[in-house]
């Protein structure tokens, strides 16, 4: 997207009618170079009606990220993040990973209005839309080495749930291993990409995608169930007020997982868990898939289950509800 696309949001977010020749004339541009910018808007999951003798005017008001909003809604954790918003990046956590092996801080965060090429989990896409997602990631350094930051991803996933909950959002699980659910349907996805020594000193890239208010258009492309913020909760907070509690509750986490590993969350993770106790099918990555009753949750953030032949930790696989999902 060009800088003039976000220029022209911005004036648009009101979500009132703004005559085309009116927002030309202050953009400093001609009315087909603003026509063509604007023509990208669908693209970012916006719709936007175009009235002769009226203007432009957004299907709804967008909300930009608003750094005051976020910094207040931080808190005392405020001194240990600092928050970056981008209009538009490919990735952020691809972002973040370039800036981590390039000495970039802990405690870096970048937010982006819009991603044009966001990543999930297992090499899949993330699909979000401007206003209508949250979509940072967050650069976590840690004195423990690499090979001890199992369970790193479910904490993540236990801190976005909180968050959530927090912020009025009802009955917010997590579904191993680190997905966000609300009655079985995805609310927030997170990715965590670490890198380091062994030993230590490491570090981990944590990306969380949150679906605050999906337009159904949108819906459609997604290939799991989804359900975001906006139903889940009857007075939502915004996505900079959302973005500021996450990031206290992410900081919190991951300061508690450098003292004491996923032991920290292990049995508030277990509570949380919405698929305890269920008959699962099991896709292991390449193996053959299964179906397995879920036990319990492992000190390394394996998900132990029982099957025929005895209990199986999985160190990673895909689990749905067997019969649905
Ligand atoms: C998943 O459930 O598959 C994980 C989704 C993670 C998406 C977020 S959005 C912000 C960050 N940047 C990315 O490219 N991916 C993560």
């Amino acid at each position: 997207m060009s800088a003039l696309t976000f220029q022209a949001l911005r004036t648009l977010a009101d979500g009132r009618f703004h005559s085309g020749e009116d927002m030309a004339r202050a953009l400093g541009r001609s009315r087909a170079t603003l026509s063509e910018a604007l023509k990208l808007a669908p693209d970012m999951g916006l719709e936007l009606f175009s009235v002769r003798g009226k203007g432009y005017r957004l299907s709804e008001p967008l909300e930009f990220i608003d750094l005051g909003a976020v910094r207040e809604a931080l808190g005392p954790a405020a001194d240990r993040i600092r928050v970056e918003v981008a209009d538009e990046v490919d990735s952020t956590s691809s972002r973040l990973v370039a800036r981590g092996a390039a000495g970039s801080p802990s405690g870096t965060c970048l937010v982006a209005e819009w991603q044009s090429a966001g990543r999930g989990r297992r090499g899949r896409s993330w699909v979000s839309a401007l206003g209508g997602s949250l979509t940072f990631s967050l650069l976590w350094r840690f004195e423990r080495g690499a090979g001890h930051l199992g369970g790193l991803s479910l904490a993540v996933g236990a801190a976005v749930a909180k968050a959530l909950a927090d912020c009025g959002a009802a009955r917010v699980q997590v579904k191993w291993p680190n997905d966000v659910v609300v009655d079985f349907r995805k609310l927030a996805g997170v990715l965590v990409e670490t890198s380091g020594e062994m030993q230590g000193p490491s570090l981990a890239v944590v990306g969380v995608g949150v679906n605050y208010r999906l337009p159904e258009r949108l819906v459609d492309r997604i290939d799991q169930p989804v359900v975001d913020v906006a139903q889940c909760s009857d007075s939502p907070p915004s996505r900079s007020v959302l973005l500021g509690r996450m990031l206290a509750r992410l900081a919190a986490g991951l300061e508690a997982f450098e003292t004491r590993g996923f032991e920290s969350v292990r049995e508030e993770w277990r509570a949380l868990h919405a698929y305890q106790g269920r008959r699962v099918r099991v896709v292991p990555g390449r193996e053959a898939p299964f179906d397995a009753e879920v036990l319990d949750v492992a000190p390394d953030g394996a998900l132990v289950v029982g099957t025929a032949t005895g209990r199986v930790h999985l160190a990673s696989a895909e689990i749905s509800l067997r019969g649905k999902d």
